[in-house]
């Protein structure tokens, strides 16, 4: 399975902090967003992503990121010209996929929680139809809604409804089978002029093929859309990481325990870092882990 991660569009809600640098990008806590989706990837056991993003931040996403090869891991660039809407990524990348089954994660989705790893590769290890996660939210009317029948299982699933019939948000994580780039080629846009991931979802859904898991309480799921929520995410990183003595979306430390990486790489990267707490906390791994 291969990885996508979509961290386009002009996040305005975020103006005038996203005027000169795209929103994932921008710091949670201590590090830049992209790195939370690009953990989840990575503990997905998934090495080959793909990055989507504007043609002007396309640029920085690769110096950041560089091909990857560091953390054991293959990462590309592609561009998307317009906002076009989230199923357009699959469009976007189907000379990367290749006919190979695929996650997508949205670069501004963070998740959090015990057993992510375990759901995450269960999701992975699923070879027809398509996983979304749901996660109960206060306020249904600003995701894709998902309906559900008395077993559990999806019936529909509607973009940010007026009347949301449940309060289950369907979270910007998604795993598809490999006919994901063909059924993403056959969606027209919507009223606001989007291929709509909503839309891609309920083809699965209309095939029965669509397979919802709840995210339980113990994850969370955090939103970075707003200012306040962006100061929050990075509140819960640092009280979380301060507590525990442990980094959320360490992509070093991911790379290593997932065995991408040898230790004497690891070793490398940490030293990299000099002297900010970062690098203090690779270094002090080494000596934990070794
Ligand atoms: O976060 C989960 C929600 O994400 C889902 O519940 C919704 O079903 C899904 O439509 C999406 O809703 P949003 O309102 O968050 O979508 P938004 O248009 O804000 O786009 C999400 C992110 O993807 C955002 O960081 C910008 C980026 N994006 C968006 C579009 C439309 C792109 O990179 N390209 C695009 O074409």
């Amino acid at each position: 399975m291969k990885g996508i991660i979509l961290a386009g569009g002009s996040g305005t809600r975020l103006h005038p902090a996203t005027l000169a640098v795209s929103k994932q990008l921008l710091p949670v806590y201590d590090k830049p967003m992209v790195y939370y989706p690009l953990s989840v990837l990575m503990l997905a056991g998934i090495r080959e992503v793909l990055v989507i993003s504007t043609p002007t931040d396309l640029g920085l996403f690769e110096r950041l990121l560089k091909d990857g090869g560091d953390l054991g891991m293959s990462f590309s660039y592609a561009a998307q010209a317009q906002p076009n809407g989230l199923a357009e990524a699959f469009i976007i990348a189907e000379a990367f996929l290749n006919g190979s089954p695929a996650s997508l994660i949205l670069g501004d989705n963070i998740f959090y929680g015990a057993g992510l790893s375990e759901v995450l590769r269960s999701a992975r290890e699923r070879t027809t139809g398509c996983t979304l996660f749901g996660h109960r939210v206060d306020d249904p009317e600003r995701y894709g809604v998902a309906e559900l029948d008395a077993a559990g299982n999806v019936v529909n699933i509607e973009e940010k409804p007026a009347q949301p019939k449940t309060q289950i948000a369907v979270t910007g994580l998604y795993f598809y089978d490999a006919n994901v780039t063909a059924l993403a080629k056959s969606l027209r846009p919507s009223a606001r002029g989007e291929l709509e991931i909503t839309d891609l979802n309920n083809l699965y859904v209309r095939r029965g093929a669509c397979r919802l898991e709840m995210l339980q309480r113990g994850m969370a799921w955090l939103d970075t859309g707003t200012p306040g929520s962006l100061l929050e995410a990075g509140q819960f990183v640092q009280v979380l990481q301060a507590r525990q003595g442990m980094q959320i979306a360490c992509l070093e430390e991911i790379a290593w325990r997932m065995k991408y990486i040898e230790a004497e790489a690891f070793e490398k990267l940490a030293a990299a870092y000099g002297n900010c707490s970062y690098g203090a906390y690779l270094r002090g791994l080494l000596t934990a882990l070794t």
